[in-house]
């Protein structure tokens, strides 16, 4: 086989064009693995990759797809054996390295994460970049302190990817979980993954000319960015923390000092993209294991095939998702 079904986005002979494509295999790039994509996840990133003017994809035109799990059909690295189920995300995959919408993907061996033991392809992706950012969140807060018992936890743009993988897992680790949304219809579903309370979106955004508010989270998960990361700041609690990952609602931060030095609050970066490959292995064994999203039933889960991708990415990039829609490029 020398082409495979693949969804391209880039620039043709007839402008911007986004759409299911016979995509040489040979074209898929350097790297020593050879990957049968069993399953993709739909993220943000992805679609902006996927827009003229999202200014994320680094090839025109690219094979998006920034997540992906499948098995190993051809490799030249012995850690990476055929046969083997693995995982790869974020470095330069569905950005500047054809990714996961497509029936194979060729990676470096050194982006692979083994398959941990509890997880398969399908239930690795609906983790996937999401829920691996938010156990990045979740080990971030408590490595700097947050414990069960401590008080409210925000998470912030809840029903999305992040926030809704953040809500399960903190809830799973005994945390009392306050989920901000600007979809109160999904306020019953955000429940059931363990919110002890909901609020709307208008809260957790507003503007305020005072520069310290009255102290209410005992820690945060912030995926929304601009006004919200603002209003968080104004509102941690004395010691407390943010991770912040996001940016939905904006890449502006329009803060004062004043947290930082009069309550000792702490901004904590997420990057799941560059993590070192050793840390993200271990991060995915503890997914496996004691980070295991117990609760991942209660995620609604679609599945599609590469026909139905741009609705969903329309829908990603318009905050419309909820929960997760996976990618099955063998449908
Ligand atoms: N730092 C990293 O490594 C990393 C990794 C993954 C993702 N991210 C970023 O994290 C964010 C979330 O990613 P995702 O994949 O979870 O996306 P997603 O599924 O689209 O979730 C984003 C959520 O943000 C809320 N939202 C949307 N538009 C908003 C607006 N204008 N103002 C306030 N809230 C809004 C919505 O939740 P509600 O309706 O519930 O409010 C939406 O579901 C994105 O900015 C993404 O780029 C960063």
């Amino acid at each position: 086989m020398t082409t495979m079904r693949a969804f391209t986005a880039g620039h043709g002979d007839t402008g911007y064009t986004r759409g299911v494509v016979q995509f040489p295999i040979d074209q898929l790039g350097d790297g020593e693995v050879l990957v049968r994509v069993h399953h993709s996840g739909i993220n943000y990133k992805d679609g902006l990759a996927t827009t003229e003017q999202g200014r994320v994809a680094r090839l025109d035109p690219i094979v998006p797809g920034i997540d992906l799990a499948g098995d190993v059909v051809e490799s030249t690295d012995p850690a990476v054996p055929v046969g083997a189920m693995v995982i790869a995300h974020g470095y330069d995959l569905g950005v500047a390295h054809h990714g996961g919408y497509g029936e194979f993907a060729r990676v470096r061996a050194e982006w692979v994460v083994p398959m941990p033991a509890g997880l398969d392809t399908r239930t690795a992706m609906l983790v996937g970049t999401a829920g691996y950012t938010a156990v990045l969140s979740v080990a971030a807060l408590e490595g700097a302190g947050l414990v069960p018992g401590a008080g409210p936890v925000l998470v912030t743009g809840a029903t999305g990817g992040v926030g809704s993988m953040a809500v399960g897992m903190l809830a799973a680790r005994g945390h009392e979980v306050v989920a901000s949304t600007g979809k109160p219809a999904e306020s019953d579903w955000l429940r059931r993954l363990g919110a002890s309370d909901v609020i709307d979106r208008s809260e957790t955004a507003a503007e305020s000319a005072r520069p310290l508010e009255r102290e209410r989270w005992a820690g945060a998960v912030d995926c929304v960015g601009g006004a919200t990361l603002s209003h968080i700041l104004r509102t941690l609690r004395y010691g407390a923390s943010v991770a912040a990952s996001g940016l939905t609602g904006g890449t502006g931060l329009d803060a004062t000092v004043l947290p930082f030095i009069l309550r000792g609050v702490n901004l904590l970066g997420i990057d799941s993209v560059q993590t070192p490959i050793e840390v993200r292995r271990a991060m995915w064994q503890r997914i496996g294991s004691d980070l295991k999203p117990t609760w991942l039933d209660s995620i609604d889960a679609t599945v599609i095939g590469l026909d139905a991708l741009p609705a969903e990415l329309d829908r990603i990039l318009a905050g419309g998702m909820t929960g997760r829609v996976l990618v099955d490029p063998r449908t």
